[in-house]
């Protein structure tokens, strides 16, 4: 049984000179193959909106959807540490409901964490969650369920005013307890002076190599998401193709006879030459 990373190793690696890897994960099969991969961190990403549930955007993602993947990503997890995006919606209402909808992943989902988007003005949360004993990471930059006000999907802080809030951000979060935080789409240099002023892992995801770990959403990377890839990603395999010309190898098969072939049917013609005798 491999040592699962907890929050303190995970927190600690920062500094440590071993730069932190994350993937996303949203049921027990990848997770498994993550996992025993030996990424760092698996976040089950509201991602799981637009990847796997076929939304437009992160938005419509319910608790109970997350906690359905979370619960499969951990059950297909040893090693890493388990991290539940709260959707969006889970942590706007009040303070009880986001302490509430927190600990939820840690008790019917098996997280090790959660994630939450936002700067000061989710810092309220943030405090009361860590009170609660339900870790807490955070998510700075471009942050997708709220893309609307920022302009969309675009890189963040690209001025002074923006970048002097953005690290105003980062620095609430960890005085608020968060252990590590996302920096999404944000100018290489201003995720370096981020990840220098905070004393907890700043994790990048379009936001340069200056951050202390990286992330990517699993199914970009492996080439399985077809319908938009942003510009950051790095494509470390190209499945979809892949995928399609197995689909049509089996569908030919089929039509050809060819599979299933006598390696793949139980019992042979010998074996049932009785029956066969009786029924033809
Ligand atoms: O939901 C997600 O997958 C994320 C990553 C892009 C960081 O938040």
């Amino acid at each position: 049984m491999a040592t699962k990373i907890t929050v303190k190793d995970f927190r600690d690696m920062k500094g440590s000179g071993h730069k932190i890897s994350m993937l996303t994960a949203y049921d027990a099969s990848m997770a498994r193959l993550l996992d025993e991969s030996k990424v760092d961190a698996l976040l089950v990403g509201d991602s799981l909106g637009m990847v796997v549930l076929g939304y437009d955007s992160t938005v419509p993602v319910t608790m109970e959807q997350m906690l359905h993947h979370a619960g499969a990503v951990s059950r297909g997890t040893e090693r890493s540490l388990v991290i539940g995006d709260m959707p969006f919606g889970s942590y706007q209402v009040s303070i009880e409901q986001t302490v509430a909808n927190g600990v939820r992943f840690l008790k019917e989902a098996g997280c090790d964490c959660i994630k939450l988007e936002g700067g000061e003005e989710v810092c309220d949360g943030v405090r009361a969650l860590v009170r609660a004993g339900v870790p807490v990471m955070g998510h700075l930059g471009l942050t997708p369920q709220t893309a609307g006000q920022l302009g969309g999907f675009k890189v963040q802080g690209k001025d002074m005013r923006a970048a002097r809030k953005l690290v105003a951000d980062a620095r609430a979060l960890e005085a608020a307890g968060a252990f590590a935080m996302v920096l999404e789409c944000v100018p290489g240099p201003l995720a370096e002076v981020i990840t220098e002023v905070v004393t907890i892992p700043t994790i990048g995801i379009g936001a340069g190599a200056g951050c202390d770990g990286q992330v990517l959403v699993t199914n970009d990377m492996l080439g399985l998401f077809e319908k938009f890839t942003p510009g950051f990603v790095k494509q470390y395999l190209k499945l979809s193709p892949d995928i399609k010309n197995a689909v049509q190898a089996f569908t030919r098969e089929i039509d050809s006879n060819e599979f299933p072939a006598s390696e793949h049917t139980f019992g042979s013609n010998e074996d049932f030459s009785r029956l066969l005798d009786e029924f033809r």
